[in-house]
């Protein structure tokens, strides 16, 4: 007989791995060869960009490929060309305040590992994007919401945040911009969020994936650069240049200087265990990076084209709106809570065949959110947008 799973695992996968019904719901109409306007494709890869083929496999092509001096932080010339784009970001980071990870991911759990005992705590953002449970879980850290509200755009509900933080909160994470809703954490919020951790002895975790994709056309205030509260800023090249099969991340320390090179030299220890970013990858990412402007022109292009033609149909109508974004790949529709937003989602999938995510998969907790991936190519967002409008019409 085999054992049973709840004893033969360890309780941190106890997940429950059935499908959602949206996911089955999805699964059944591709099996069955349905059609399905899918609006939520994030994947870029998948999203019709050009990418330039030949100089990309070219940056592969190195002479040093075969040799293998393994540097727990990661390749200089890889961390130099990082601080070129965070100076670009009119940001200063120095090259040895940062450590290559293979995804932002994986920089997640190693700063959840440098700063966690287990059963300790970390605040993040409500709504946000649904990666944290898992890597939390992995990592054996508790997670609490802080609640982030909309009125007249986002802002932090700092009583909220305050009544959140506990004796065991040992991390804020901040999503900036946020991811679905777009919005960019404010210079005055960033002040008081890097103070609250200051004065709390905690560290602050700024996720920065979607940091350049903003549509006011200047750089937006990176965190990478604060010296108020030790702040760990995540990137990677999966956003900035379109790339996430290359799996090339990093995470840029700084604050007080005792507290940054304590948490660099642990973080060395941590990412000297798994060694984990390829030498290919390493030693191709500053000509990556270099490239990025061509994917972020393409995918800027996109997302304002999209987001004129959200805009253009809802002003057609009195029924759905769009709430405010700052930049990002992603827009929230505020629509009819007349069913879940599962049910809803379901409806429009079976009815419309239209793929679009409910909010509550962002942890929105009212009914009555969509969110629409804005780098879809621009006409299956419109006549998917015509759709899902004539549903509620
Ligand atoms: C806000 C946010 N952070 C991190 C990630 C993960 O990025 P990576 O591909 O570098 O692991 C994602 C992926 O979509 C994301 O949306």
């Amino acid at each position: 007989m085999a054992p049973d799973p709840r004893k033969f695992f360890a309780h941190r996968t106890s997940w429950n791995l059935e499908e959602n019904r949206l996911s089955r719901a999805l699964a059944e109409r591709r099996t069955a060869g349905k059609p399905i306007l899918d609006l939520v494709r994030s994947n870029p890869t998948e999203c019709g960009f050009t990418y330039e083929q030949q100089s990309i496999q070219g940056a592969f092509e190195h002479g040093e490929l075969l040799r293998y001096q393994p540097d727990p932080r990661g390749m200089r010339r890889a961390r130099q060309a990082i601080a070129a784009y965070y100076l670009q970001q009119q940001a200063r980071v120095d090259e040895d305040d940062l450590l290559l990870t293979s995804g932002t991911s994986e920089a997640y759990s190693f700063v959840f590992r440098l700063l966690c005992n287990p059963g300790d705590e970390v605040l993040i953002p409500s709504p946000s994007y649904p990666l944290f449970d898992f890597l939390a879980d992995l990592c054996d850290v508790k997670l609490v919401r802080y609640w982030l509200l909309y009125d007249h755009g986002w802002q932090v509900d700092f009583s909220a945040l305050t009544a959140a933080a506990s004796e065991r909160t040992r991390a804020l994470i901040v999503v900036h911009p946020n991811n679905p809703t777009g919005h960019y954490t404010c210079e005055a919020e960033q002040k008081r969020l890097l103070h609250f951790c200051a004065e709390r002895g905690i560290a602050l975790i700024a996720d920065e994936v979607f940091l350049d994709f903003s549509l006011s056309g200047s750089p937006e205030n990176s965190f990478a650069s604060g010296n108020d509260a030790l702040t760990f800023t995540l990137s990677g090249i999966s956003k900035i240049c379109g790339m996430p099969q290359m799996k090339l991340a990093w995470i840029a320390v700084s604050g007080p200087a005792e507290q940054k090179r304590d948490a660099l030299a642990r973080l060395e220890v941590i990412a000297d265990a798994y060694l984990s970013v390829g030498t290919p990858v390493q030693l191709a990412g500053p000509t990556l990076l270099a490239m990025r402007m061509s994917f972020h022109g393409q995918a800027m292009t996109r997302i304002r084209a999209n987001l004129r033609e959200l805009d253009e149909q809802l002003s057609r109508q009195s029924v759905c709106n769009r709430l405010s974004c700052g930049g990002g790949w992603s827009a929230v529709l505020r629509v009819p809570a007349t069913q879940s937003d599962e049910d809803l989602a379901i409806a429009l999938l079976t009815k419309a065949e239209v793929h679009l995510h409910p909010g509550h998969f962002y942890d929105f907790v009212q009914s009555g959110h969509l969110v629409v991936s804005l780098i879809v190519p621009e006409q299956e967002l419109a006549e998917g947008i015509r759709r899902t409008l004539a549903h509620f019409s």
